[in-house]
């Protein structure tokens, strides 16, 4: 029905959101994860991980294109469940999910009915009865998401569980590297600081080790899990002997949310011994990059003139996010059935 106001037509009506067209740009990698949940790197080969690192590329150039959304998850469903606070991995998941097409759903864990007291299966089991796809879960607990992923029939992804897995950060750090050094068999790797409660060190560790790199965890005793080296790397206790040589220096948080009792005597005495600033950053070769998975504390772990400086690759970091965890999407849907 064409509306009119004495002569003049008038635009028609628009009921809800205007449907863009999603572009149908395929990557040219048809690299497919035979897995059906991604719950950490250990279990995935170095041809696997090196398959989602170049997929991982190829959607770096799609996103710095003006016209980013591709198809590939049409009609998928894809839902976020954080039950632990996130800025970076909830909102690249989400873009990642929206970008190739999906239909996303964030669950907030504060108003879930897990408040009332329903369990973490039962939440999860009512969420799986309304047929997703894919599953995104952070958990505090470590096992957690493989739990779900045991009673689940989605896919599940594992967005950092407790002290166990990170393992999209470990990809997006390896993708960083990568992009910036050409390479990650033969570099040095120091990964510094709270090794203890952390999951991203544990996946880096992991898959750097998987892809040949030298690894080198440099933290006080009572940040070190003990029998470490089991996992094949150095260890060092002072940042001195610790960056000595290093291509990547990589902080990692005091997680003082994991922490029952006194790690260290004071936040000041820390970022004397180990907080990365321009003197300690001199000990590591004069080419060195630093990283940092997020969120930072400034002048706990890092100097901001070395988190803003020109050795730093942290935005970057963020931005290899939303690429990678494209990456893991894609390759896990392509194994979904009616694919
Ligand atoms: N690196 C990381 O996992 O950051 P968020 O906690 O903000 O997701």
């Amino acid at each position: 029905m064409m509306w009119v106001a004495g002569n003049l037509p008038l635009p028609p009506v628009l009921h809800g959101p205007i449907d863009l067209p999603l572009m149908n740009i395929a990557p040219k990698s048809s690299f497919v994860l035979s897995h059906r949940h991604l719950l950490g790197i250990e279990g995935l080969s170095a041809a696997e991980i090196t398959g989602l690192l170049d997929l991982g590329e190829e959607f770096v150039s799609l996103n710095r294109q003006v016209e980013k959304k591709t198809a590939s998850l049409r009609g998928r469903t894809q839902i976020n469940m954080f039950f632990e606070n996130s800025t970076r991995t909830q909102a690249s998941f989400e873009l990642a999910g929206k970008r190739l097409g999906a239909d996303v759903m964030n669950m907030s864990a504060s108003s879930s009915s897990m408040n009332k007291g329903e369990t973490l299966v039962d939440t999860a089991m009512t969420l799986n009865a309304m047929h997703p796809d894919i599953l995104v879960v952070r958990h505090h607990a470590s096992g957690a998401v493989e739990l779900l992923a045991s009673k689940l029939d989605c896919s599940v992804i594992n967005a950092g569980d407790g002290t166990h897995e990170h393992p999209t950060q470990a990809l997006l750090d390896a993708l960083t590297i990568r992009r910036n050094k050409g390479r990650i068999e033969g570099l040095l790797v120091a990964i510094c600081g709270d090794i203890l409660h952390s999951r991203v060190a544990r996946s880096n560790i992991i898959l750097l080790n998987a892809l040949g790199a030298r690894v080198r965890v440099v933290a006080p005793t009572t940040l070190l899990p003990s029998g470490i080296e089991r996992m094949g790397v150095e260890v060092a206790r002072d940042m001195r002997e610790g960056l000595n040589g290093a291509d990547i220096v990589m902080m990692l948080r005091l997680q003082r949310e994991r922490m029952n009792g006194s790690f260290v005597p004071s936040v000041s005495e820390y970022f004397h011994y180990w907080g990365l600033d321009e003197k300690k950053l001199a000990y590591a070769k004069p080419d060195a990059l630093v990283m940092h998975p997020g969120p930072m504390n400034r002048g706990v772990e890092i100097d901001s003139i070395v988190a803003d400086g020109a050795q730093s690759l942290i935005r970057e970091q963020v931005e290899m996010g939303v690429a990678i965890r494209m990456a893991v999407l894609e390759a896990l849907s392509r194994n979904l059935p009616n694919a």
